[in-house]
């Protein structure tokens, strides 16, 4: 007798429209509401792309002033949410961190129930503001510095950086920062963001959302994979090592993080892009060997398996030469793909449908409890 088709892991199914953005495995492109995402990497900012990914269209220039003013005024962080990030241990991973912290501003806003897209909208503003100041209060926690607080004097980027590292940034730095922001911000119906919907489509609120979506993009599989990159790379230690590390690693059955994709099967459209972005870095801080590395595992993971590497793999190495510490780079793209989540919560609840699937039964059939005495 023959079943139902399981869809297993959802693969190739479509379960809704989107207008926020379209990934073409055939082309090899990316656009985010209809613009290819190499084309505004190299021209506009992360907050124009927030922008747009919000309200559909990139801002003029009244516009984006008015937002960057908005977004400015709700960089910094209540007392309340410090004195709680404080109280987690420092055994947690900074995932959890950014997952509580962003549950504590839902549970003190008095915003949360106002499901208004206006309301949204503020909510997601304010997260999006927040989250530098988030990773980076717990960044610095963990190795004993104070908070550095925002600078409403800079861009997006560099002040993230600026509340890093507590210096000035330099413009290629902040420029790569921002090509890695801007790539990471959106990609449909990945975990994480279908996470968020299924949140959304119960009329639950949007930071419930965004703690579910934060929990789903921990995992090595989905974001975790940036972090776990970096790891490898430790592992391996210099180029002359990759082929021997990846041959032994295959035949333990190991996932080598940074490498394959469920939608693209022809490579990640964001790769050349930050590809580029991480060989800047590389002439920057010189760090040659770093490069050599990259290329050599990526070349005998061409030639054993035929897979090709996914954004993380370059962005993981970039976010290490720029400084952070490799358990922050998952925090990283969250600050990124809080934009990408809200946009689609948004768009979950214009246009609600609760997300409830089906199963099929394999379990044992109907019996009855014993019984006793
Ligand atoms: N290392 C080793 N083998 C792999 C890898 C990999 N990274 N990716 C795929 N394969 C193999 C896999 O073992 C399987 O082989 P077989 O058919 O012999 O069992 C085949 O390729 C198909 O893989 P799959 O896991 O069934 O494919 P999927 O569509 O379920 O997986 C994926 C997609 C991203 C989960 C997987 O490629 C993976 O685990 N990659 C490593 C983790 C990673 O880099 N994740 C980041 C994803 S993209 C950015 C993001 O969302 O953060």
């Amino acid at each position: 007798e023959q079943g139902p088709v399981i869809y297993k892991g959802l693969a190739g199914v479509p379960v809704d429209y989107t207008a926020v953005s379209k990934v073409n495995p055939e082309t090899n492109s990316l656009l985010y509401r209809g613009y290819p995402v190499q084309e505004l990497a190299a021209s506009v900012t992360f907050e124009e792309v927030a922008y747009l990914l919000w309200y559909g269209e990139l801002p003029d220039d009244t516009q984006l002033a008015e937002f960057e003013e908005r977004e400015r005024g709700h960089r910094g962080l209540d007392h309340e949410v410090k004195r709680i990030i404080d109280e987690i241990p420092l055994t947690a991973h900074p995932m959890d961190v950014v997952r509580t912290a962003v549950s504590v501003i839902g549970a003190s806003d008095p915003q949360t129930p106002d499901d208004s897209r206006e309301a949204n909208l503020d909510k997601a503003i304010r997260l999006f503001a927040k989250l530098p100041s988030i990773v980076t209060y717990d960044q610095r926690r963990r190795r004993e510095l104070e908070f550095v607080e925002p600078r409403d004097d800079l861009g997006y980027s560099a002040n993230f950086l600026w509340q890093a590292f507590g210096e000035a940034p330099e413009f290629a730095v902040v420029n790569a920062f921002d090509v890695s922001m801007i790539l990471y911000a959106e990609h449909s119906f990945n975990a994480s963001t279908f996470t968020a919907r299924v949140i959304t489509s119960t009329l639950s609120d949007l930071y419930s959302a965004v703690v579910g979506a934060i929990g789903a993009l921990k995992g090595p599989l989905h974001g975790g994979a940036n972090e776990a990159v970096m790891h490898a790379f430790d592992e391996i230690g210099t180029a002359d090592a990759a082929a021997a590390w990846l041959d032994d690693a295959l035949a333990h059955k190991r996932k080598i993080m940074g490498f394959g994709h469920r939608v693209y099967k022809h490579g990640d459209s964001r790769v050349p892009t930050m590809r580029d972005a991480l060989e800047r870095m590389v002439e920057h801080y010189d760090r040659r060997d770093l490069l050599e590395l990259y290329v050599a595992l990526e070349t005998a993971m061409g030639e054993r398996k035929g897979i090709l590497p996914n954004l993380d793999y370059p962005a993981g190495p970039t976010y290490h030469l720029m400084g952070f510490d490799t358990i922050t780079f998952t925090p990283l793209f969250v600050a990124s793909r809080v934009t990408g989540w809200t946009a689609h919560i948004m768009e979950q609840a214009a246009s609600n449908a609760l997300i409830r699937p089906l199963s099929v039964y394999n379990g044992p059939e109907e019996r009855h409890v014993p019984v006793k005495g």
